[in-house]
């Protein structure tokens, strides 16, 4: 059984999915819970979901803006105190487009939302967590981190960046106390897809690459990944990247 004993996580893209899962993973295993999305309907439906007002906060945030990415902070740690985990699990897909279909609006958008956010918020984060020598983060990659066809040139290329930014992280800070880590779901059942209907070129690319593809993973399989990441279970862990696809990409 994972602890997390009052650990104070604030998990981007929390209203939904894989968000929503953590956080009903992490509040499970004891910790307190700062739930940020953009959307406060999907908020409430984590409130809900989690039903633990005194370990669960919500705040309404959109990590693309920087002064929300400090508002939130500052909130949290208002809240709960310092702030330990960061799940940086914000996401959207860019409806498979290869390069040639690709716009500069759709690249921003997903470069923001997927690799630029989790840069900022870490940024954000860090000088506190090193002051306390201290501090644990859990990106949310995607086999799309190291595989070709797995979404359109966008994601793929936000993906192979969150990876890198992962890794960057845990090299630099790993001797003062900070841990990155990252996972990597295969394809799991959550509103992702739904938000972003794939074009015709899209649509072949996905046909590849569900070829092969495994049952669907719930969200709920992904999230305890993530709480034990943050645990000190984990403690001798630090860039890695724990792929959670069962096998799809061992073929
Ligand atoms: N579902 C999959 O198959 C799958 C596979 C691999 C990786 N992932 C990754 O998992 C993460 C979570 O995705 P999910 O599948 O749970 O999707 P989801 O759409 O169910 O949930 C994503 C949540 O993020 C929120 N969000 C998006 N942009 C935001 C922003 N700018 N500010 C604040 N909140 C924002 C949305 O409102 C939503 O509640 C993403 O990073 C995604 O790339 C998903």
């Amino acid at each position: 059984m994972t602890t997390l004993d009052g650990r104070v996580t604030l998990i981007t893209g929390a209203g939904s999915g894989i968000g929503r899962a953590m956080a009903e993973a992490f509040v499970a295993a004891g910790a307190r819970v700062f739930a940020v999305d953009r959307s406060a309907d999907a908020l409430a439906g984590t409130t809900e979901a989690v039903r633990a007002p005194e370990s669960l906060a919500t705040h309404l945030a959109d990590v693309t803006e920087q002064p929300a990415v400090d508002g939130m902070l500052a909130a949290a740690e208002q809240r709960f105190g310092p702030i330990e985990v960061i799940c940086n699990n914000a996401g959207i897909l860019d409806r498979m487009m290869p390069l040639d279909e690709t716009t500069d609006e759709m690249w921003e958008r997903v470069m923001q939302i997927n690799l630029t956010s989790p840069m900022r918020v870490t940024r954000a984060a860090l000088p506190k967590m090193l002051e306390r020598g201290a501090g644990c983060f859990i990106n949310t990659c995607s086999i799309a981190s190291f595989q070709g066809g797995r979404g359109g040139v966008s994601y793929t290329v936000s993906k192979h960046g969150m990876l890198g930014l992962t890794r960057a992280v845990a090299t630099s800070y790993g001797e003062r106390g900070i841990r990155c880590n990252a996972i990597a779901p295969g394809s799991v059942k959550t509103n992702i897809a739904a938000r972003a209907e794939p074009s015709a070129a899209g649509r072949e690319l996905r046909k590849k690459g569900l070829a092969t593809r495994p049952p669907q993973a719930d969200a709920a399989d992904i999230a305890p990944i993530a709480a034990f990441l943050a645990s000190d279970a984990a403690r001798y862990i630090n860039g890695a990247l724990v792929v959670a696809d069962a096998g799809w990409t061992i073929y």
